[in-house]
């Protein structure tokens, strides 16, 4: 296990009614908010009108900026940052998705930075400070609720950049299983293939003293692998709904990162296939990480062994290690082709013809991955695999 520390100051209210929260956590930054949201999901489920009340009752002057994009785009940080500036606002309040989340945390750092916020996503520049942000979470999915991290792209140049700073973790965030349950069924799966996604960049590393961490990440993947069919079958089931959404938050607060050193890889695989093509982020991870797996199957067979014992349960008798590991990942492709999710580059009507572009796309700070480093031929590889 590496030395670390651990700090992740943002306060969590989770579970039905904690909306209420807003009356005692907003007055603490200020009466000026800027409400972001997306494109109207929050209006058709009414979680719109609530927020608005509740911050009426504060006497708050409400800006909004709506319409973020699922892999929201700098045009659009770039107005966030323009309303901050000329609202004198206080808080930043996103309600909806890690793609409103994300926006937000850019505006946030961009409203203190002077400059052009997309240097701080290129890392030519770091950030600077930040307008204090909340968040009213819509989804499962990133972790963005109770992280540093942000993804934002820039249409005009087909680059999808993750960031992160000290000064971009929300100050609160609200998290009712409720909000969650107008989510359709493919958003659920991915938002539920993207929380498998996140253990998975965790969890293969070639630390050998990790068993707190291996029994966290098997028991968030092993309760996702329960919890989904029972969950598509029943998309209102409130108890689903928070367990996913608690699995969620875990995978990605920092906690399945203490002591260890996590690949992300095809994170980078699947953001440059985004940059590209516009595709949901879990779609693109369900097609890419078994195949990740396999072409890393020989770089710790052990890990992968592992992984298919306690995850799925695969029997090891009369079988070799490098046997076990692949039923574990063809175990996986079974488990996402029967939620429901994408199993081909070809789903998305991406074909050859785009390799060399999201390669170039992948590759724009060289090699990558710390499970094993990933060339270019490795990520051109990765992608004919996935075709
Ligand atoms: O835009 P609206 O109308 O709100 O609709 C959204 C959107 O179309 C809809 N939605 C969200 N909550 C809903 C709902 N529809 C009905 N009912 C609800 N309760 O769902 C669609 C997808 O939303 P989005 O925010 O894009 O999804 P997600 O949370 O998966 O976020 C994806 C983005 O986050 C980035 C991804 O790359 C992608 O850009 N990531 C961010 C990370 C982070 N900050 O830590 C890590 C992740 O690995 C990821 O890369
Ligand atoms: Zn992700």
């Amino acid at each position: 296990m590496n030395t670390f520390t651990f700090h992740n100051p943002t306060t969590l209210h989770f579970g039905q009614g904690q909306l209420d929260k807003l009356t005692t956590e907003v007055p603490k930054y200020g009466k000026n908010i800027l409400l972001v949201y997306g494109g109207g999901s929050i209006k058709a489920n009414g979680i719109y009108d609530k927020v608005v009340q509740l911050l009426q009752g504060l006497e708050a002057t409400i800006v909004e900026l709506s319409g973020v994009e699922p892999n929201p785009r700098l045009t659009t940080v770039h107005r966030g940052v323009a309303l901050c500036r000329s609202n004198n606002i206080d808080l930043i309040l996103a309600v909806g998705g890690g793609s409103v989340i994300d926006c937000a945390k850019a505006i946030a750092v961009g409203a203190k930075f002077d400059g052009d916020f997309w240097d701080i996503a290129t890392r030519k520049a770091a950030a600077t400070g930040a307008l204090p942000l909340a968040t009213v979470l819509t989804i499962a999915a990133t972790g963005s609720e109770m992280n540093s991290g942000s993804v934002i792209t820039n249409w005009e140049t087909q680059d999808k950049l993750g960031w992160g700073s000290p000064y971009s973790f929300p100050k609160f965030s609200i998290l009712d299983p409720a909000n969650t349950t107008s989510l359709p069924e493919n958003q659920t799966v991915y938002g539920m293939v993207d929380i498998m996604s996140h253990v998975f960049e965790q969890y293969f590393h070639h630390d050998t003293n990790s068993p707190v961490q291996d029994g966290f990440c098997e028991t968030i993947l092993r309760t996702v692998i329960d919890t989904a069919p029972l969950l598509l079958a029943d998309l209102n089931n409130l108890e689903h709904r928070a367990t996913i959404l608690y699995s969620g938050t875990m995978a990605l607060n920092g906690t399945l990162s203490m002591g260890i050193r996590g690949d992300w890889a095809t994170h980078n695989l699947e953001h440059a296939v985004s940059a590209v093509h516009d595709i949901p982020h879990g779609g693109g991870l369900a097609i890419l990480f078994p195949n990740w797996m396999t072409h890393n199957l020989d770089a710790n067979v052990g890990r992968f062994k592992q992984f298919a014992q306690r995850v799925f349960g695969i029997d090891a008798a009369g079988k070799s290690d490098k046997q076990i590991a692949e039923e574990g990942i063809a175990a996986l492709r079974a488990f996402f082709t029967s939620i429901g999710a994408p199993s081909r580059l070809a789903d998305y009507n991406i074909d050859e013809s785009s390799i060399e572009l999201m390669a170039d796309k992948a590759m724009i700070y060289g090699d990558f991955g710390n499970f094993q480093k990933l060339t270019r031929a490795d990520v051109v590889k990765i992608y004919q695999m996935s075709l």
